[in-house]
């Protein structure tokens, strides 16, 4: 076994330096806990980049991977398959009552593209509004949706018919808002940005608007969706004021670490959308596929989603007032804990009390990401360093 310095030196050699990277090398994970290769063990409360929803390498999804990979890998959309109407069925299942149909991908950028072409195909229209510190990925369509930082500069030439407007101001999305608008789209809560909310009143209002004026909704829970917030879905939950978006995106912990993507559309949205308008190679493969469904089957078996509201309870109750954190955002197991000054000194002792937590484009909010199933004495260890 090759020792991290060593791993480090040909990583670093081979990779494109796109990360700024932790210092460990991580060897296996199970559950909240990931071991690396110098066989220390890390609790997990960023769950793999928000992706680790089951917690790591859970045995179900392992089992289902194992069996599936004797079975066969893969073939495409063009035939039929047991594991994908599976799991297609139990997505749509969970789902907010209107969300009919599901469309596979693979990532949560190409979600989100796909969501914008449905919008445009359904409506006939080209505009797309986003929000100022939304994030939607990293190709053309998605990179020039996110206004926020540098990102789209970085995704330059952008492409056109992009407009933003002001998180939870319903007033400058009406400034933009027309007849030629195809689509409004949000992360409905800003996670990269810092664990940004908005009233609940807000998601009804952009329903309100988009009846008006003939616009699909799209509610980006590439980080929000799959149990994260305490509900299946942040679309159709009390948080949104029970509002169905049109488009709910998914990604990351959909697939408990495999990558699958996925678009949950209505019948508004489905009926308009006909053969070879969208299509992906490895799109509903039955790896990631039978990775979705025993994902969903972990979640409802274990009850992770009450356990994400404990969570935040717990969390909420256990850090309010400690000395220089000034407030907790967020839903479920998607927390911020806001400092009074830059977060960077507790990310950093965290780290080296082996506790693994996630930064934001906001310098003083640490994000918390963990897996659904963490426990509260799993927890109890981050409360104590941030205790002092
Ligand atoms: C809200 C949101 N949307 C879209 C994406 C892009 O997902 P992916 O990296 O799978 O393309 C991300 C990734 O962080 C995200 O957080």
């Amino acid at each position: 076994m090759k020792d991290f310095e060593t791993i480090k030196r040909i990583e670093d050699k081979f990779q494109v330096a796109t990360y700024k990277k932790m210092n460990i090398a991580i060897e296996r994970g199970r559950g909240s806990w990931v071991w690396t290769s110098d066989g220390e063990q890390y609790l997990d409360l960023y769950g793999g980049h928000a992706v680790c929803a089951t917690g790591h390498s859970h045995p179900l999804v392992v089992k289902a991977l194992q069996e599936q990979a004797e079975k066969v890998l893969f073939y495409s959309n063009l035939v039929y398959s047991d594991v994908r109407a599976q799991a297609a069925e139990k997505l749509v299942s969970v789902a907010p009552k209107g969300l009919t149909k599901a469309f596979f991908c693979n990532s949560g950028t190409e979600a989100n593209e796909n969501a914008m072409r449905m919008a445009r195909m359904a409506t006939g229209r080209e505009k797309v509004i986003t929000f100022s510190g939304g994030f939607h990925g990293r190709t053309a369509d998605s990179i020039s949706a996110t206004f926020l930082g540098r990102y789209r500069e970085i995704g330059r030439p952008n492409v056109p018919g992009h407009v933003s407007a002001q998180f939870g101001d319903t007033d400058s999305v009406r400034a933009v808002a027309d007849e030629q608008t195809a689509a409004i789209m949000l992360e409905p809560i800003q996670s990269m940005a810092g664990v940004r909310e908005a009233d609940p009143l807000f998601f009804r209002e952009l329903r309100n608007l988009c009846d008006e004026l003939g616009i699909i909704l799209i509610f980006d829970e590439v980080q929000t969706g799959i149990g994260r917030t305490g509900n299946w879905f942040f679309g159709g939950s009390e948080l949104a004021n029970n509002v169905e978006p049109d488009i709910i995106t998914l990604a990351k912990s959909l697939g408990s670490g495999v990558p699958v993507g996925a678009c949950l559309v209505n019948d508004k949205v489905s009926e308009k959308i006909k053969e070879n308008d969208l299509g992906t190679t490895f799109g509903g493969g039955m790896l990631a596929m039978a990775a979705a469904l025993a994902t969903l089957e972990a979640i409802d078996s274990e009850s992770m989603i009450s356990n994400a509201r404990a969570v935040e309870t717990y969390l909420r109750d256990a850090l309010t007032g400690l000395p220089g954190i000034s407030g907790i955002r967020g839903k479920g197991c998607l927390l911020g804990i806001a400092f009074e000054g830059k977060c960077s000194t507790a990310h950093s002792t965290l780290l080296e009390n082996k506790i693994i937590t996630g930064t934001s484009s906001d310098p003083n909010v640490l994000r918390l990401l963990p897996p659904l199933s963490v426990t509260l004495d799993e927890l109890s260890k981050l409360v104590s360093v941030l205790n002092g």
